[in-house]
């Protein structure tokens, strides 16, 4: 089957029930996004698919096949990723940073979704784990985006 990921096709041919996070790291090399729980439980593994976060590791191929997908390796290549990685690097966000391309896949889906985000709908979206706790920071980075609305920071 053949897969859009990073507007580059890839042909790949495995059983179509088969994660799409096995795919993305193991036969595309891919290892940006993190394998965590398994479970989609964590958010580790998020990818966007049509603009919208999804767990790739309960996702199947066949369900993405046609669609295309963003891993973080491609997030700034879209205008509002770009500038979550900006603030991401601005608050210092990360500590281990092992769940972080998730979360910024997380927040790039909900800015681009929700360009002024409330307090709730952060809290709402931003439901990715991170051992670390870096979630006040986090929350800082989405409201300095959500308060910037087009501008850089
Ligand atoms: S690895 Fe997918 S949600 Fe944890
Ligand atoms: S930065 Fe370590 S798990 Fe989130």
């Amino acid at each position: 089957m053949n897969l859009q990921i990073n507007s580059q096709s890839y042909q790949v041919n495995s059983d179509g029930d088969t994660p799409l996070l096995w795919i993305i790291r193991d036969e595309l090399g891919l290892t940006g996004t993190k394998y965590g729980c398994g479970l989609a439980q964590c958010g580790a593994c998020s990818v966007l698919v049509d603009g919208e976060v999804v767990r790739s590791c309960v996702t199947p191929l066949d369900s993405v096949v046609g669609r295309q997908i963003t891993t973080i390796e491609a997030i700034e290549n879209d205008p509002v990723g770009k500038r979550v990685v900006t603030a991401w690097v601005k608050h210092q966000v990360p500590q281990c940073g092992y769940c972080q391309s998730g979360q910024v896949v997380a927040a790039t889906a909900l800015l681009k979704e929700t360009p002024n985000p409330s307090d709730e709908e952060i809290a709402a979206a931003m439901i990715n784990l991170c051992r670390c706790g870096t979630y006040n920071s986090i929350k800082a980075a989405v409201k300095d985006l959500s308060s910037k609305e087009g501008e850089t920071l």
